[in-house]
């Protein structure tokens, strides 16, 4: 099991180089009015999503299924963080396709949303991270 746990730490560090960088290209796109410029956040953000955030979501969330089913729900049955953990990371996979959601509207030049709507929307991930890093290895309760 501590090779599936390797393998899921590295996967959530690809997972979250993406989910970073992806809002970040928001921001630039939607202070964007020349064509090429816009044309080449369109295919950043189309690669960042399909090639790197999506496989990396996918994997992180099959070894930590992995880990589950293999031990830790059994383990873990009478403490709450791992139940707050899953919970903080089913508001992250909403997240993330939401994130997928504004890769076709910036492809389709609908956007609307300020870059300042889109600095904000950044952080959100950084509170997952920070809190989830602190409930998985400090295990409070
Ligand atoms: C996608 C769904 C996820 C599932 C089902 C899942 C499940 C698990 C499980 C069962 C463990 C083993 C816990 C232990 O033995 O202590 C684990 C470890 C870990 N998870 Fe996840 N996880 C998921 C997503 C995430 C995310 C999004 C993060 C980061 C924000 C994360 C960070 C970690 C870390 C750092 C460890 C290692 C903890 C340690 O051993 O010290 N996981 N995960």
């Amino acid at each position: 099991m501590l090779w599936i746990k390797a393998f899921h730490i590295i996967t959530v560090i690809t997972w979250f180089a993406a989910l970073f960088y992806l809002p970040r290209l928001f921001v630039y796109h939607s202070m964007s009015s020349d064509k090429t410029s816009i044309e080449r956040f369109k295919i950043m953000e189309r690669k960042l999503y399909k090639g790197i955030m999506m496989p990396s979501f996918i994997l992180a969330s099959v070894f930590g299924l992995w880990m589950l089913q293999g031990y830790a729900w059994q383990a873990y049955s009478m403490q709450y963080w791992l139940d707050i953990k899953l919970l903080l990371v089913a508001l992250l996979i909403g997240y993330h396709f939401y994130c997928g959601h504004l890769v076709s509207v910036f492809r389709d030049d609908k956007n609307t949303r300020s870059d300042t709507f889109y600095r904000w929307f950044n952080e959100f991930p950084v509170l997952i991270l920070l809190a989830v890093v602190i409930l998985v290895v400090v295990k409070p309760f």
